[in-house]
């Protein structure tokens, strides 16, 4: 029988689990929270004045609570606290899957299969064990059946929690979030894990479902969002060739309360961690279960996406070869507000134009460029550079590409930047940020996604 959650251990010291952990902490200074993890260079990081997350508002989080309640520790330590344990949250990656069956669309529950093994070994007397990663639904079963190897005198309940938190904005979204979900087979286990979040969060938005409806809830949720985006952008393509504007037809759209206005921004397409992967899980699950309509009408979501950063960037590449083959890369990150560029556009976007034999120069003020550039193609005809800020990335080149919204990026003085591109130059703006007006008035060709030439 599950008691009131005193200790709570999380297993997995990233981007979920470190800002998620510490907002417990802060909230419920009755309950010890202590976040484990394998990566020793990460543990550091937590425990010193470098976070290895950035998220406005961690840092200060973290200070008043790290010491206090809230403890990271190595994978050595982790045994003992997981004995001490009234609850484990699993918070480790679940990349997609690259090899055996499933490769490149079923998640990769390895590593979550490693963290049911070490609870299995450590736990003593009750605990629950929660999903706190994004896993495929049925996911819990297997987790079950490794929890059932370990010692019999131990006894498990197994919850989903998933975390719905967006980066750039963890901190505000797990303080004030639209709702939380816990899903699970035993009431007391959910009233259990609900109690921790009564500390903050309303009673109200605490959503209770059943195991596989709280597993299936946020792959859902991420491949709605995708599907968003995707549908947004497939209007944009109708709208540049009709003379339509997209903005203005998203408005309208988003004006029904059935739709809302939010999410309605044509671009470049989505990037992140999440939505690919997630978005693969779905299919991967549709097809598992024989709904091959289901999956195929998933997966055009993300056939889309890449739909639309390959006909923008043929664009590009057509304008760059008509000069002189030098193109400016204006925004690394796959949003702005954040350094993470994991399967950001400019990916695929960058490696299009080097196997077209372009020059790229590359620019982002926050995007660590030596990481960035192990993702570029070394054997792609082209080349590339990084410029320190827009106006040198803009130096002498045909073409510019705007590819994340960085703020900087909207108040370009483009009557400035004609004076240093090359006198035909072209700009493409993948974000729809620019006043193309005065970018226009500056006597460039613009291309703004979504909008007539
Ligand atoms: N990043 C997001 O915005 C976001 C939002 C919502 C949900 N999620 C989901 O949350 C999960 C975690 O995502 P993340 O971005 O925090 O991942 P991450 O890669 O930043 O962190 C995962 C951490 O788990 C550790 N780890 C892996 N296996 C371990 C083990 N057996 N023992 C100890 N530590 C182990 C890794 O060393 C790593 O530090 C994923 O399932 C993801 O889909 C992510």
């Amino acid at each position: 029988m599950p008691h009131p959650i005193k200790k709570i251990v999380c297993i997995g010291a990233g981007y979920v689990g470190g800002p998620t952990m510490a907002v417990f902490a802060d909230r419920c200074p009755d309950i010890q929270v202590t976040v484990v993890d394998m990566n020793a260079a990460r543990i550091a990081a937590w425990n010193s004045n470098s976070l290895p997350v950035y998220e406005p508002g961690l840092a200060e989080i973290v200070q008043r609570t790290r010491g206090r309640n809230l403890h990271f520790i190595g994978q050595a330590e982790g045994a003992k606290a997981a004995a001490e344990a009234d609850a484990v949250f699993i918070s480790v990656n679940t990349p997609t899957k690259t090899h055996g069956e499933g490769a490149g669309r079923a998640s990769d529950l390895s590593y979550v299969e490693s963290c049911a093994r070490f609870i299995a070994q450590h736990a003593q007397g009750h605990t629950i064990v929660i999903e706190k990663s994004t896993m495929p639904v049925r996911a819990a079963d297997t987790i079950k059946k490794i929890l059932a190897t370990g010692n019999s005198g131990t006894k498990f309940d197994v919850l989903s929690n998933p975390e719905f938190l967006a980066e750039g904005t963890a901190i505000r979204d797990l303080e004030k979030p639209d709702r939380v979900l816990i899903g699970g087979e035993s009431t007391e286990a959910v009233r259990a894990l609900a109690d921790v979040y009564a500390h903050w969060v309303p009673r109200a938005a605490i959503i209770t479902t059943g195991l596989w409806s709280a597993e299936l809830s946020k792959l859902a949720a991420n491949a709605f969002l995708a599907q968003r985006v995707s549908s947004i952008n497939a209007i944009s393509s109708i709208c540049e060739v009709t003379e339509a504007d997209v903005d203005e037809v998203a408005q309208v759209v988003g004006a029904d309360s059935r739709v809302g206005p939010k999410f309605l921004k044509a671009s470049i397409g989505f990037g992140g961690s999440c939505f690919k992967k997630d978005v693969y899980s779905l299919v991967y699950l549709c097809e598992h279960y024989r709904l091959p309509e289901a999956a195929a009408y998933w997966e055009q979501v993300l056939k889309m996406n890449e739909w639309q950063k390959q006909r923008i960037t043929y664009k590009v590449i057509e304008q760059a070869k008509s000069g002189n083959g030098t193109v400016a890369v204006l925004g690394l990150a796959f949003k702005k507000n954040t350094n993470d560029f994991r399967e950001s556009p400019a990916i695929d976007t960058c490696n299009q134009m080097l196997q077209a034999g372009l020059k790229l120069k590359l620019y982002d003020a926050k995007v660590y460029f030596a990481e960035f550039s192990k993702v570029l193609l070394p054997s792609a005809n082209g080349s590339y550079t990084q410029a320190m800020s827009a106006v040198e990335a803009m130096q002498g080149v045909s073409a510019v590409f705007i590819l994340t919204e960085w703020d900087e990026f909207k108040t370009i003085d483009w009557k400035a930047v004609a004076k240093v591109t090359q006198p035909k130059a072209g700009i493409f703006d993948g974000r729809a940020i620019i006043d193309v007006a005065a970018a226009k008035a500056a006597g460039f060709s613009v291309y703004s996604v979504g909008k007539a030439r």
